[in-house]
């Protein structure tokens, strides 16, 4: 901006530049007086089919709708560029009645011409399917329907939505669960996609679904968790998916050994294979992907694991070998894990895998750690003071060992970030003072067969964020205090 005092060439570029800004500004008070009105008059026809008790639409009113809650509109054009009707609440959470919006979705949309990204997730359109009219709003970029529906066939309409960047159809908080994929060819063309999430959705027909993603090229994260996926080719003659970020294959009973293109994941940061049938041998080449931060392999039909396999994998943060049936001394299988790999973990899971030995010389160095579960093992021997005082714990699950000693206060106290924590299945003592008062906030505790009696634990009445709670076979033998 030019500085200006006195001087008359200044007045005079000072008076036309305000006067261009004076137009400028008139222009933009034509669009900003109110949207245009067929697109109001839609909005409201939208609104219309809408059923909304908690009157989270109560701004729809006026002459302009860009300034409605959850709407856009362009600031070159004036049309409606964006609609956000995403529900905060977790309506998952609520098994009766949801503070959401439920009731139908108007094609009146189809007059937003404009309209680029559409977000009416966590809804509750559960009594109707996915309107197939939703694929002429050929503009769309971002199309977010994750949590709203849950029953129908995905409308292969959907495909002709060539623009599509992202698409979250995710129904995993929904129940019940019967939204589905007949024919996935409909992906094909959906070329520009960088983001897929079809978690949940029953694809147990898709034999071509891989053939049908690799023809994503630009395709970064891809979640098909839960998908009854019908099995998984390992033979591809070109694998597009060089780009890929993130792989989230999980729940899918898959009965493969490892695919080879798996390998050619040359971006791949997350990826999740876990609980599946996956078997055979972990080749040398796919364990050189270094570029993991999270490798999710527990609960398939592996056999065993050599630590000294992983030393590529510096970047890993979480590590998942659940079920691994890994057996023999659990120090002398995490001493045998590169150093750059034990140093910078935040997420072990070693659960299930015949594991002995003790907790003693190794867990309390692990100083990244934020996650552990180390269940139905065969573990030993009491738990070292180190462990308590690891500074990132969020998770801690030792359930189903013969873990023995006292644990108190003193120990608990430590745990300052601690969030779910199950002890359960041990021959542990859990002794605290009665006028103790945690640190912590706990989501979960389980502490069955815990010696834990007689009292009922006071200090219970400070969890206000509980969800859930085992304290069966714990030896209280106590009235149930009224606070509880
Ligand atoms: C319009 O401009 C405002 C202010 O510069 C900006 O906050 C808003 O995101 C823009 N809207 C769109 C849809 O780009
Ligand atoms: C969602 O809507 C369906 C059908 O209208 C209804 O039966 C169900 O109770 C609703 N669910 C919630 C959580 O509100
Ligand atoms: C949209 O997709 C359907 C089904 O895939 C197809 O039959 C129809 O011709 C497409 N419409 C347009 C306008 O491309
Ligand atoms: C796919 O799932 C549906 C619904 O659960 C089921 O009725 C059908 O038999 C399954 N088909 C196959 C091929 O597994
Ligand atoms: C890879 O992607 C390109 C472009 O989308 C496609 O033409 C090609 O058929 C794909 N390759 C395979 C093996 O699917
Ligand atoms: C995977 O990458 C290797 C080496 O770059 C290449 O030879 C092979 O053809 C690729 N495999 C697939 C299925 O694309
Ligand atoms: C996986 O498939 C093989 C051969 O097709 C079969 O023998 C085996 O029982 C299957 N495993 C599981 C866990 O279903
Ligand atoms: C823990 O196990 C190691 C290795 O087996 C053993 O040397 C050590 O004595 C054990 N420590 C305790 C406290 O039991
Ligand atoms: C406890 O762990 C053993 C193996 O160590 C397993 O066989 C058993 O099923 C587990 N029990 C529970 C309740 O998880």
């Amino acid at each position: 901006m030019m500085l200006c005092i006195f001087s008359t060439t200044c007045v005079m570029a000072n008076l036309i530049l305000s006067s261009s800004l004076l137009w400028i500004l008139t222009v933009d008070a034509v669009v900003a007086s109110g949207c245009m009105e067929v697109e109001r008059n839609a909005l409201l026809t939208f609104k219309s089919g809408l059923v909304d008790p908690q009157n989270f639409l109560s701004s729809w009113e006026g002459e302009d709708c860009c300034k409605w809650r959850g709407v856009a509109c362009s600031n070159a054009t004036g049309h409606v560029v964006k609609l956000n009707l995403r529900n905060r609440n977790s309506c998952y959470i609520f098994i009766e009645e949801c503070p959401c919006l439920s009731g139908e979705i108007n094609p009146s949309l189809l007059l937003l011409t404009n309209l680029e990204h559409l977000d009416v997730s966590m809804n509750n359109f559960s009594g109707t399917s996915i309107p197939t009219f939703l694929g002429s709003l050929k503009n769309l970029r971002y199309l977010n329907l994750a949590n709203s529906y849950s029953s129908g066939t995905i409308p292969p309409q959907i495909g002709n939505l060539s623009k599509l960047h992202y698409l979250d159809l995710n129904s995993e908080f929904i129940y019940p669960r019967n939204l589905r994929i007949d024919d996935i060819l409909w992906l094909t063309r959906l070329s520009s996609l960088k983001y897929l999430d079809l978690s949940i959705v029953n694809m147990n027909t898709s034999t071509g679904w891989l053939h049908a993603v690799n023809m994503l090229p630009s395709l970064k994260v891809l979640h098909l968790a839960d998908c009854s996926l019908p099995g998984i080719s390992t033979s591809l003659s070109h694998f597009n998916l060089t780009t890929l970020n993130v792989l989230d294959l999980g729940g899918n009973s898959i009965n493969s050994t490892l695919p080879p293109w798996l390998r050619n994941l040359t971006s791949i940061t997350y990826l999740d294979l876990s609980s599946n049938e996956f078997h055979g041998v972990i080749s040398d080449e796919f364990l050189r992907l270094s570029t993991l931060n999270n490798l999710f392999l527990g609960y398939n039909g592996f056999k065993g694991m050599n630590p000294k396999a992983l030393r590529y994998l510096c970047n890993l943060r979480s590590l998942d070998l659940s079920s691994f049936n890994i057996g023999g001394e659990i120090m002398e299988w995490v001493e045998m894990l590169p150093r750059c790999v034990r140093n910078n973990l935040q997420t072990l899971y070693l659960n299930d895998n015949n594991l002995g030995g003790n907790l003693s010389g190794w867990l309390e160095q692990m100083n990244s750690l934020t996650d552990i579960n180390l269940g139905s093992n065969l573990l030993s021997g009491s738990i070292p003071a180190g462990v308590w005082k690891l500074p990132n714990l969020i998770y801690l699950y030792l359930y189903n060992n013969s873990l023995e000693g006292v644990v108190s206060d003193v120990e608990l106290s430590y745990l300052r970030k601690i969030q779910y924590l199950d002890l359960s299945l041990n021959a542990l003592t859990v002794r605290v003072h009665d006028d103790w008062v945690p640190p912590f906030q706990l989501k979960e505790i389980f502490l069955a067969s815990c010696q834990l009696g007689p009292n009922f634990p006071a200090w219970l009445k400070s969890q206000s964020q509980l969800e859930g709670l085992d304290l069966s076979k714990s030896k209280i033998a106590d009235t149930l205090p009224s606070w509880f």
